[in-house]
């Protein structure tokens, strides 16, 4: 879909902006905001492109760089600390083979710290695109992986 198919979609109107970022960022191939986009974008609605890129950087789920198809966002605030993100950290980047702030080279999976996802209940937690895993442990955080890289986002049984 391009930036202005969308804006049509969503409505010109400067309250639907999130909501047109999100259908672009999901539209980009690549989970990110291409620059050229943010240009038509400002254009179109008649806003700065300073507006659109302070936006962007104000909510993390935004990001201007190319991202993998599936983005895990890894909780290291200290309740997930203390009950073993460390842990799980170490099992995610020897699953994925990569370090956080990375991609997986068959562009699958970007994996990211978060700051607390309002899980803390099933510390320790991460967030795979819009769904959240708790309880983790290095076995469960496998299973996850190879689930999601095999069907999608969809959760393993029992998980
Ligand atoms: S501290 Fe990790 S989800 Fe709240």
């Amino acid at each position: 879909m391009t930036v202005s198919e969308i804006v049509e979609k969503r409505g010109n109107n400067r309250e639907n902006l999130l909501q047109i970022l999100h259908d672009i960022q999901d539209s980009s191939g690549d989970n990110s905001i291409h620059r050229e986009a943010i240009g038509e974008l400002a254009k179109i609605m008649d806003i700065t492109t300073a507006d659109i890129t302070g936006t962007l950087s104000f909510y993390t789920m935004f990001s201007m760089e190319p991202r993998g198809r599936h983005l895990i966002r890894l909780c290291d605030s200290p309740p997930c600390y203390i009950m073993g993100s460390e842990n799980i950290l170490d099992a995610l980047q020897k699953k994925l083979g990569i370090k956080i702030g990375e991609t997986t080279p068959d562009k699958a999976f970007t994996l990211e710290a978060s700051s607390c996802l309002g899980t803390c209940g099933v510390a320790p937690a991460m967030m795979i695109d819009d769904e959240v895993y708790g309880n983790l442990t290095a076995d469960k955080v496998s299973k996850i992986i190879d689930s999601i890289a095999k069907d999608g986002v969809k959760k393993p049984e029992g998980i």
